[in-house]
């Protein structure tokens, strides 16, 4: 682990009192000033060091990323901007603070960030599952829970939400995003973002948000991370922009630039993605902070020969603050003093940061309550925002014959077999922050509670999750034969994805699937259940399976929604937001793809279908909804009208359910070839069993019905345009103005 120099840290603990005695207090620790003036006030007394000790991100505490090989700093510089901040509770964090505060020689306090990508302790779905949920108000209502506990923990920013929009499975970090579309990320990088920040940042409940990884990571090469990205103006505009611009909106206190070269320029590095299309044309004005290391990786990746050339590229392209390496601690100032980077572009970055931390009140409120952990981990309401997520966001694929609620009259005995029954580590997903084990509902727990005392539960491990030991093969069948049903835990290890974890197949290890085979084998009707990170290539186990439950990685309601699914006790209402492929070798497959040359079978594999085993936006439901036609309010428009496009949709079961309605748009013929169909709204609503809800999509015809051009410019085109939901359809006349 390289050390910095005692000299260096030394240095810059120059202890001077900013505010020299009987002076009054200067304009920027006068919390009435207004905020622009207070930044340019202290910017303008800051020495050329402290300007550059802002823009330094380091860490304290035990590294718990693997992937990140840091300097542990002896010293923490009383200058320091941000510490990604690593332990449990606010009194390191205060004490670093009251040092800073205190001794410093303008008191600037240290912003502190830490990884909550789906809560701090209380650790709900991966973002890839929430995004099944289609439920943005839950997403928000996590998000909240997140934030509470992240800043009465100490931290100040979560580098959250994850949305890149990703469609190769390969790729480990899918589960951090939203999936395969940019409407989806978009709205729930929203509902993140706000139930992040509230609306007050300064407020001790909330936290800023940081959405990362800017921009087009989700198209890494071959799904294996850090690799290159090829991506289109066209596509950069119309699939991996949206949603960072809706975060934007939001107002999203920062941006994380990537690890990816981009079109040959590395996204730490790319003017023109951060200052030209982030900062000019959409206004953002938090800060960009560089992801680990990345401006250091801008050697590897051949855009800089030196250390030095790198912090000069990325602090020129308009990255903010470095993250990991100490390099604009280390040659900073002397770029700035060669003039190899303008003061002016220093000052800027430094503006936006401080812009950043007088929002979060940390002048006035630089240290956070101590509280007992059992005050902010873990409270009801938290947990109970976790469940509803968990069981909102599972997804029934598949339930042949209804074998889904069990029919409590024929189940004496229940097999529970596999090695996820009684696993609660995996079921917390990657990025797990200070969640723990023991928090985790494991599914044989909830079956056993679920299922009381009238139900035999018997359980066998059979495997693991991969190797080929299939000693346990035996036992499992014998349990299975014993039983009237057979609920089968496979799916993945949580690091299998997540962070640099790609794997070249998307299909489970062949051990679970041979174990499924043998299990099928005893003629029981078997519920297969999968924790996993990533879209599954099924296409080696649906079949032996009458019913399947895609749990995800659901944080700490673990298995109880899976109970309540088998029970009838949760009505599932998930819908994928991701395509499950047939195979891996389909990939990439997604539901917004463009139109072939060709029709029929022209274009098609020859050796397996091109069809997807599960479609983006398939789930099934207990509830049987009928959907009624479409109504528009007009079927002529011009671009400058709205219109409303509505849909009764009725719950014909007798099965209380909530339905989440997709509305798409279909632009059969544009000057650039448009998706098949591109989802422009969705809205989740309950439907009592009998009864009726209409569905409203408020259409605003360049938003909704236009198209993007690979200048990111919004048009429309006159023309038919199909909107469907449900199977339904309508269409509708855009025309020049009448
Ligand atoms: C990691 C990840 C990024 C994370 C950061 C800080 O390498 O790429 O998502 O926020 O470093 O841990």
């Amino acid at each position: 682990m390289k050390r910095l120099s005692i000299a260096t840290l030394l240095l810059s603990i120059l202890i001077f009192n900013g505010a020299a005695p009987g002076k009054k207090e200067p304009l920027y620790r006068n919390p009435a000033a207004p905020t622009e003036k207070r930044v340019e006030d202290l910017l303008s007394r800051m020495t050329l060091k402290e300007k550059v000790y802002q823009t330094w991100q380091s860490y304290v505490g035990l590294n718990s990323n693997p992937n990140n090989a840091g300097v542990i700093l002896d010293t923490i510089p009383l200058e320091i901007g941000s510490l990604i901040y690593l332990e449990p509770g606010p009194e390191l964090r205060n004490s670093i603070q009251e040092k800073v505060m205190k001794e410093s020689r303008l008191g600037i306090p240290v912003l502190f960030a830490y990884d909550a990508i789906h809560g701090y302790r209380t650790i709900y779905q991966i973002p890839l599952g929430q995004a099944c949920s289609w439920n943005t108000d839950l997403a928000e209502k996590v998000s909240r829970v997140s934030a509470m506990e992240s800043r009465m923990s100490g931290v100040d920013l979560v580098f959250s939400p994850m949305i890149d929009v990703a469609r190769d499975g390969r790729w480990g970090r899918i589960s951090e995003g939203y999936g395969e579309c940019p409407y989806v990320n978009s709205r729930f990088c929203i509902a993140a973002i706000r139930g992040y920040q509230g609306d007050d940042l300064a407020d001790h409940s909330h936290v800023a948000a940081c959405m990362k990884h800017y921009v087009g990571y989700g198209m890494s090469e071959a799904g294996r991370d850090y690799t290159p990205s090829d991506i289109s103006d066209q596509s950069l505009w119309e699939t991996y922009l949206p949603p960072y611009e809706a975060g934007v909106k939001a107002g999203a206190a920062a941006v994380m630039s990537g690890f990816n070269t981009l079109n040959g320029i590395p996204t730490s590095a790319n003017k023109g993605n951060i200052e030209d299309i982030l900062k000019s044309r959409w206004g953002f004005d938090g800060f960009v902070v560089s992801d680990w290391c990345s401006i250091k990786q801008l050697v590897n990746q051949g855009i800089a020969e030196t250390e030095k050339e790198a912090v000069r590229i990325a602090m020129n392209s308009g990255v903010d603050m470095d993250m990991g390496d100490n390099l604009n601690m280390e040659y900073l100032e002397e770029l700035i003093k060669e003039g190899s980077v303008q003061e002016k572009r220093l000052d800027e970055a430094v503006r936006r940061i401080l812009r950043i931390k007088f929002r979060l009140g940390l002048f006035e409120n630089p240290y956070i309550d101590v509280t007992a952990p059992d005050k902010r981990y873990l409270l009801p309401e938290s947990v109970a925002a976790a469940g509803q997520m968990a069981d909102e966001s599972m997804v029934l694929l598949k339930n042949d014959g209804g074998l889904l609620p069990l029919d409590r009259s024929k189940i004496r005995r229940l097999a529970l077999v596999g090695p996820l029954c009684k696993d609660n580590v995996n079921l917390l997903g990657n990025w797990s922050a200070f969640g723990t084990a023991p928090d985790v509902t494991t599914i044989y727990k909830a079956v056993s509670d679920e299922f009381g005392e009238d139900v035999e539960i018997i359980y066998a491990r059979g495997c693991g999750l991969d190797g080929n030991d299939e000693s346990g093969f035996q036992e499992a069948y014998e349990a299975a034969l014993k039983a009237d049903a057979v609920v089968c835990c496979l799916g993945e290890d949580r690091m299998w994805s997540g962070e640099n974890a790609s794997r070249s197949t998307i299909a489970l290890p062949e051990i679970q699937s041979r174990f499924l085979d043998r299990i099928a084998s005893s003629g029981r009707p078997v519920i297969l259940v999968l924790s996993n990170g990533r879209p599954l290539a099924l296409s080696g186990m649906a079949d032996n399976a009458a019913a399947i439950i895609e749990m995800w990685q659901p944080g700490i309601a673990g298995g109880k929604p899976v109970a309540g699914i088998l029970s009838g006790r949760v009505n599932p209402s998930g819908r994928l937001s991701v395509t499950f492929p047939y195979s891996t070798g389909q990939i990439p497959i997604y539901y917004c793809r463009k139109n072939s040359a060709r029709r029929g079978t022209q274009g098609l594999y020859q050796d397996i279908t091109s069809e997807p085993m599960y479609s983006f936006g398939h789930g099934l439901s207990f509830s049987v909804f009928e959907y009624g036609d479409i109504h528009l309010s007009d079927s002529v428009i011009t671009a400058d009208m709205k219109i409303r496009a509505e849909v009764t949709v009725t719950n014909i079961s007798d099965t209380d359910g909530k339905e989440a309605v997709l509305w798409y748009v279909t632009d059969p013929f544009c000057s650039i070839a448009r998706p098949v169909k591109e989802l422009k709204f969705f809205e989740k609503k309950m439907i009592r069993a009998g009864e009726s809800e209409t569905f409203v999509f408020e259409i605003d015809p360049l938003v909704d019905l236009g198209y993007v051009d690979r200048n990111g410019n919004k048009f429309i085109e006159t023309g038919d345009y199909h909107i469907s939901a449900g199977g339904r359809n309508a269409t509708v006349k855009a025309v020049k103005r009448l």
